[in-house]
């Protein structure tokens, strides 16, 4: 702990007043606690942030990599960024790596949450608070903060969307007269991801009453999140079970199917790819069953905006990254960053204080003023489904 803790103590004032000029507005996770300036006062280059991101198979992933590394850089931090390929040992590699050649704080996206326990055991001897980023690390106690958004609100919306795109509910979320019932399928994440628990609990919470009152019926009956769940989020297991699902239990893609629970748009695509080989749809007006989504992956967007998907969960990754940086500029300057929840999430060891931000559904009638007019995408780019 005491190596980096007295670099960081002497980059405090300089980095202070960097923090000063580049703490973005509103309600941010700031900084509480007295700073502990000591020793030559040195700038904040002298201050390098690791951050280690899963993958760049996922646009969102090289999203988030990039806002922090330039929300990192405006703040005046060196930056050694990673993407870890979906490799667990090449991640592990990564963060050891990062600790050798010197990084003062990290920031983790963790594949697979349970597997950095003893990179974050070097991490902590060597004195580098870590920020978990969106994903929480389990298992150990040297994780000093979880930036991300709320999980379970999430999986509650995503649920949601699917019972307004089937009718149940309303587009305020009150209930209809229909009763159905409704065929559907669901879902869910990667097991060795925290939030795909969340995400699935939240969803649950809010489908088990219309399940058990007869208005959802699971056709394949595959209702844990064991028998839902999909490895490494991957966009072609998810397409392969729904091949399976669709050939065991609709024969062949001649049997109804209203609904599909999905949890992020790589897996809806997948899905949607297989529901299209079997011939439904083109659209959802025209037999294409409602499948939700998360992230505004632009592929989905251009989906939803041609109907095919019904919804995602729009995420800012902006608006987390420039958490990030915060969370960063407080411990570089030898603070606490400010925690909005400090119950929820429990890593086995530990609460690990939290900053959570808030999510918004997408459906066709709001791309524009949700995604287009914030600036998250042009028109044109929905248009071709491309950045
Ligand atoms: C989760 C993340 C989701 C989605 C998914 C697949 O951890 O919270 O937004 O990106 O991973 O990458």
């Amino acid at each position: 702990m005491k190596r980096k803790l007295s670099k960081i103590f002497a980059g405090a004032a300089a980095l202070a007043t960097a923090a000063t000029l580049t703490a973005c507005g509103g309600g941010g996770a700031g900084a509480s606690g007295d700073a502990s300036p000591g020793g030559e006062p040195a700038t904040s280059s002298d201050i390098t942030v690791g951050v280690a991101m899963p993958t760049q198979t996922s646009e969102r992933w090289i999203a988030d990599g990039n806002s922090v590394q330039s929300g990192l850089e405006a703040a005046g931090f060196n930056v050694n960024l990673q993407f870890a390929n979906d490799d667990i040992p090449t991640q592990q590699q990564q963060i050891d790596q990062m600790i050798t050649q010197g990084a003062d704080v990290l920031i983790v996206a963790s594949i697979d949450g349970t597997a950095l326990a003893t990179q974050l055991q070097a991490a902590a001897e060597a004195g580098i608070p870590v920020i978990a980023y969106d994903r929480l690390i389990r298992d150990t106690a040297n994780v000093d903060f979880y930036v991300t958004f709320d999980n379970y609100q999430v999986g509650v919306d995503q649920a949601t969307s699917l019972l307004i795109g089937l009718g149940v509910l309303d587009a305020d979320g009150n209930e209809t007269d229909s009763t159905g019932p409704y065929t559907v399928e669901l879902f869910a994440g990667s097991l060795d991801d925290n939030n795909a628990h969340f995400f699935w609990n939240g969803a649950m919470d809010t489908l088990q009453p219309f399940i058990d009152a007869g208005t959802l019926v699971v056709g394949s009956g595959q209702t844990s999140i064991e028998q839902a769940a999909t490895l490494r989020w991957s966009q072609e297991t998810a397409q392969r079970r729904m091949e399976d699902l669709i050939t065991a239990h609709y024969s062949g893609g001649s049997g109804q199917l209203d609904g599909i629970l999905s949890p992020f748009d790589g897996i809806s695509r997948g899905i949607i790819t297989a529901l299209q080989n079997a011939g439904y749809g083109p659209t959802i007006g025209q037999g294409m069953p409602v499948v939700t989504g998360q992230d505004a992956e632009i592929a989905s967007v251009a989906l939803i905006d041609q109907d095919v998907q019904y919804s995602t969960i729009f995420k800012d990754t902006r608006l987390l990254a420039e958490q990030a940086v915060i969370a960063a500029q407080a411990f570089a300057t030898g603070n606490t960053p400010e925690a909005n929840n400090t119950t929820d999430y429990d890593n086995g060891v530990k609460v690990v204080p939290s900053f959570l931000l808030q999510v918004e559904t997408v459906i066709r009638d709001n791309i524009q003023t949700v995604l287009i007019d914030s600036g998250f995408f042009t028109a044109e780019q929905v248009e071709r489904g491309q950045l």
